[in-house]
């Protein structure tokens, strides 16, 4: 059951609010007015630009900070990249910026009109009836992002490799019938068909691939009973305006068109004692690099935030039905390429989830059990990327855990393939259809705040005692922990077998038994690049060929493959900044940990995936005395009953 709330949102704008709608049409106002020729002009985004640290920790509200906003334009004529800021509290522009060999991300608009033009091209309409096809309506173009792989042409235009497929009625899966070989490369800025790219027919795939209720031929299944969530006296947690307080955990909401959800100043409640953790949380970039090297498939590398805007791909939750029990949502306001507001209704939901067992122990001797439960306040957004679907899960724990976590659903990329080929580079879903083997790697930005400013990474990984006089028996191992005083001492890559994990300390802090307080970054699933060293994946997205990387606090590095990763011929953001080797030890400091899913399609991925994982976690390891969750009460159920 999902019971919808409306919570008191206070009229006191926070400096880290993002832009309200009437901010948003007054940034483009401002914009507009100074613009020589409206019409040549994209807004590709507008969002807040955050006042400095300083400002935000000493900030009450007595203090009036300028709301400035940041706007991304792109000019079709000149191919020019813009960046404005404007103050909207004293309505002037601060500044612009011109920008020419950069290409900022794809535009909504730009995925529509593209497939407009695409599906009118003549050479494209030829291509596509050779393989059968004839009503151009049912035609499906996805404008993929084109890379860079050192030609001319991506150089100097603003380019696509659109892939398409073909539905059988406007409501059919289109992604089961790919219209292999096919690729039309299309000029954004001119909205022109460059060429039509033909690697040979390949028949369409003969079934069709639908998954909703009203389609699929089995049964639903009619043994499933209701299983509700009631919170008959409304939530633990208290919302005002963009700010959460849950159980101890007080931090505020964000959201950028390129980011998605973004975690400002979250703090614990330590016995009275407001503890920071983490000062910013965001995911920096993704990249999706495919395996298959035919001409088909060699250039499919999606970089979801920084070539499509994640955020800006936000589903509206108000659409299906996605969290169950009492729900509070926040909506977003973004912006359409021709300077509209747009508005993302119910883009991220905050609720409670129960979650188990938080700890529990029966004494044997009084046959005395204590148990409690552990519930987790969870902040979701979920995004759209043409066939996949990502949702960006937060999560919040009793015991001061923090995880992050990515569900991966909806439908894989596909290729027709000839009945009866075995296929090295990908699996097969149908004898003629095959989904190629593919990564995803997601990269968050971490600007850690462990109990002040000033903090350190150390890593931490288990050693073997060798046998000998202190370790008569063999048995010998212990824990090994080493300062990580520089950002190249700080890329590294996980290992299980070693037991590996890093720690975010304060050197400045002391525990209750002596030691630095911290959190310790916990890597779950992960994976390591296959494409080959020199290849223009790995030139492009340096950050994904190291799980960790700190770098020190800078408010131009936000991007871990820079900022603007689109036809970027590589060597931006992670590796670029820390090529300088800066000092990480005792510093305001930044983690990136960027972690990969592997994905070998199964045929059970078909014809919509269940969600696949990928996560991780920052855990208190020493931030506390003890176990900080002995205050949790024991649950008296109301419905149901833990007595047999
Ligand atoms: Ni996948």
């Amino acid at each position: 059951m999902t019971q919808l709330i409306t919570i008191n949102t206070s009229k006191e704008i926070n400096p880290l609010d993002p832009l309200s709608k009437e901010e948003v049409s007054k940034a483009v106002s401002l914009v507009s007015q100074n613009l020589e020729d409206n019409t040549s002009y994209r807004f590709v985004s507008v969002e807040l630009l955050e006042p400095p640290k300083e400002k935000i920790l000493s900030f009450t509200p007595t203090i009036e900070i300028d709301r400035i906003a940041k706007i991304i334009l792109l000019n079709n004529k000149t191919t020019q990249t813009e960046e404005w800021k404007i103050s909207l509290s004293q309505e002037i522009v601060l500044d612009r910026l011109i920008l020419s060999g950069v290409q900022p991300n794809i535009l909504l608009d730009e995925f529509s009109e593209c497939e407009e033009a695409v599906k009118a091209s003549s050479e494209f309409q030829k291509a596509v009836a050779l393989r059968g096809v004839t009503n151009m309506d049912l035609v499906m173009v996805d404008a993929w992002s084109a890379g860079n792989f050192g030609t001319a042409e991506e150089k100097n235009t603003r380019l696509v490799r659109a892939l398409s497929w073909v539905r059988s009625d406007p409501d059919d899966n289109g992604y089961a019938r790919p219209l292999e070989g096919l690729i039309a490369v299309v000029d954004l800025n001119t909205m022109q068909v460059l060429r039509v790219e033909d690697y040979g027919v390949i028949p369409l795939p003969k079934d069709s691939g639908n998954y909703g209720a009203d389609q699929i031929e089995t049964e639903l299944r009619n043994d499933l009973k209701p299983l509700q969530v009631i919170q008959p006296e409304g939530p633990s947690f208290e919302v005002n305006g963009w700010e959460v307080s849950w159980q101890k955990w007080k931090f505020r909401i964000g959201f950028t068109s390129r980011e998605g959800l973004v975690l400002h100043t979250l703090t614990y409640d330590d016995q009275g004692q407001e503890r920071p953790i983490l000062y910013r949380a965001s995911l920096s970039e993704m990249v999706v690099p495919y395996g298959d090297p035919g001409p088909n498939h060699n250039r499919q590398n999606a970089f979801d935030a920084g070539e499509y805007g994640i955020g800006m791909l936000a589903n509206s939750l108000e659409l299906g039905c996605d969290c169950l029990g009492v729900i509070r949502y926040f909506d977003v306001n973004l912006i359409t390429s021709r300077g509209n507001v747009a508005t993302i209704k119910n883009a991220i939901c905050l609720h409670e989830e129960d979650f188990g067992t938080l700890w529990k122990h029966t004494d044997w001797r009084t046959n005395k059990a204590e148990v409690r439960r552990s519930r987790r306040l969870v902040i979701s957004s979920i995004s759209t990327v043409a066939n996949y679907e990502y949702g960006f899960f937060w999560y919040l724990y009793l015991d001061g855990t923090i995880e992050f976590q990515v569900k991966l659903t909806g439908i894989v990329n596909t290729a027709a393939i000839k009945a009866g080929d075995r296929p090295k580079y990908a699996s097969l879903l149908k004898e003629d259809l095959a989904a190629p083997i593919h990564q995803h790697f997601f990269n968050l930005r971490l600007d850690m705040q462990v109990d002040g400013m000033k903090n350190t990474v150390t890593e931490v990984h288990t050693e073997a005692e060798p046998p000998g006089e202190t370790n008569p028996l063999g048995n010998g191992f212990f824990a090994k922990t080493t300062v990580l005083k520089t950002e190249l001492e700080a890329q590294q890559l996980i290992d299980p077998f070693s037991a590996r994990y890093w720690k975010i300390i304060n050197p400045s802090v002391k525990n209750a038994v002596g030691d630095p307080v911290s959190y310790k970054l916990m890597p779950m699933e992960n994976a390591i690049p296959f494409a080959d060293k020199e290849s223009s994946l790995i030139k492009r997205a340096g950050f994904i060929t190291k799980h960790l990387w700190v770098t020190p606090y800078s408010p131009t590095e936000m991007y871990a493959a820079g900022d603007y990763p689109n036809q970027n011929l590589g060597g931006d953001g992670l590796p670029k900044w820390t090529s300088s080797n800066r000092n990480i030890e005792n510093e305001d400091l930044v983690v990136w940990y960027t972690m990969g899913h592997h994905h070998v399609v199964r045929p059970e991925d078909w014809p919509v995936m269940p969600a696949a994982y990928i996560g991780f976690m920052l855990k208190p390891s020493g931030f506390f005395s003890q176990n900080p969750s002995l205050d949790v009460p024991p649950t008296s159920p109301l419905h149901g009953s833990c007595k047999a």
